[in-house]
């Protein structure tokens, strides 16, 4: 099985890493429109063998599609990242026009593929990939809210002093500072609900620092995170490959499922070789409706972006 992975930049290489260590596909590919720079990554990994123990081939290219034929998955995260102070929205010119050929290069060459995007505004980038590829709806897969839920976890089990891996926990809506909806009110400690170990005030608080989450990270580092988003993609990469059927928050195309059609948003999915292969629904109060109705608009005016 091979797995293309698009952009050898600090995402692209963490989700690549991810993969061979855990020989989740027998060949990955990493692309990258920079003259050698996939080809050293891929080298420095594929370095990495004999000490840890896998046995997935890596190989770097530099804009060589016809090596990513017959690719089962392809993960796209090429594109610019933001820098301090800027939004994922502010990214969409450059990134809408490297998405649209990238994804036309994978499909000529592998017309059966699933696609991952991870290029910001990802909701916009998934919705464009979308459209662009003529692709069936289930075979993309926007990867943003496997993260923020990761990182509400994160935040959570901060406040609980719990292990992350003893919450539920998980983010809907769109992948954006202010479009993202912590369901704080459906997390669970060990089935146990949060909020019984959690005051408004501490609730308030791991919400909002969820949903800046990727831009404090941007402010201390310089540029925008990867050991978490890497991590997150290849999550979502191996649930497709191996077939696992694991649920992740992604974003898919809606169709009335959530009282929104025509746009990609952050649902809670399950994932496996279809690539999304159903939307699990969950009944939300009308507080949390009205904050994904916002969302869905807030996503909207940036997709009609792409039509101007
Ligand atoms: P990076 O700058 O480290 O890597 C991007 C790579 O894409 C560079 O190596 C660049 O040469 C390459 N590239 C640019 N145009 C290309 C093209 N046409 N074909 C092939 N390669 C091309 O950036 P980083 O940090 O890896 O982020 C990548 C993208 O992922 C950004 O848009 C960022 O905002 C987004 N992101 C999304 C997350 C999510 O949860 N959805 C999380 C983190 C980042």
């Amino acid at each position: 099985m091979k797995v293309t992975i698009v952009g050898a930049g600090a995402v692209g290489a963490t989700t690549a890493d991810n993969l061979i260590r855990r020989n989740v596909a027998e060949e990955i590919v990493l692309l990258d429109i920079k003259e050698g720079f996939a080809e050293g990554k891929a080298q420095d990994m594929a370095q990495t063998a004999a000490l840890l123990g896998f046995e997935s081939k890596i190989k770097g290219v530099t804009n060589d599609y016809l090596s990513t034929a017959g690719s089962t998955v392809a993960v796209i995260t090429s594109g610019i990242p933001r820098k301090p102070g800027m939004t994922r929205e502010e990214l969409i010119g450059t990134n809408a026009n490297i998405v649209k050929s990238v994804v036309e290069n994978l499909v000529k060459h592998s017309p059966d593929i699933i696609i991952v995007i991870v290029s910001n505004p990802m909701d916009t980038m998934t919705y464009l990939a979308l459209k662009s590829s003529g692709l069936p709806k289930n075979r993309i897969i926007g990867m943003g809210g496997t993260l923020d839920s990761a990182r509400f976890k994160y935040q959570l089990s901060e406040k609980l002093n719990a292990s992350a891996a003893d919450l539920n926990a998980i983010v809907i809506g769109g992948h954006g500072d202010t479009t993202m909806i912590p369901l704080i009110k459906h997390s669970t400690w060990n089935s146990i609900p949060v909020t019984d170990f959690l005051t408004p005030e501490e609730q308030g608080e791991i919400v909002h620092k969820t949903m800046v989450g990727g831009a404090t990270l941007t402010s201390l580092i310089g540029t925008s995170a990867w050991y978490a988003p890497g991590a997150a993609t290849a999550a979502v990469v191996e649930s497709i490959v191996r077939d696992q059927g694991k649920l992740f928050t992604a974003s898919v195309y809606l169709e009335g499922e959530f009282g929104q059609e025509d746009i990609n948003l952050g649902v809670p999915v399950i994932i496996n070789k279809k690539g999304w292969d159903r939307i699990v629904p969950i009944q939300l109060d009308e507080e949390d409706k009205e904050k994904f109705n916002k969302s869905a608009e807030a996503v909207r005016t940036m997709n009609n972006v792409l039509k101007e």
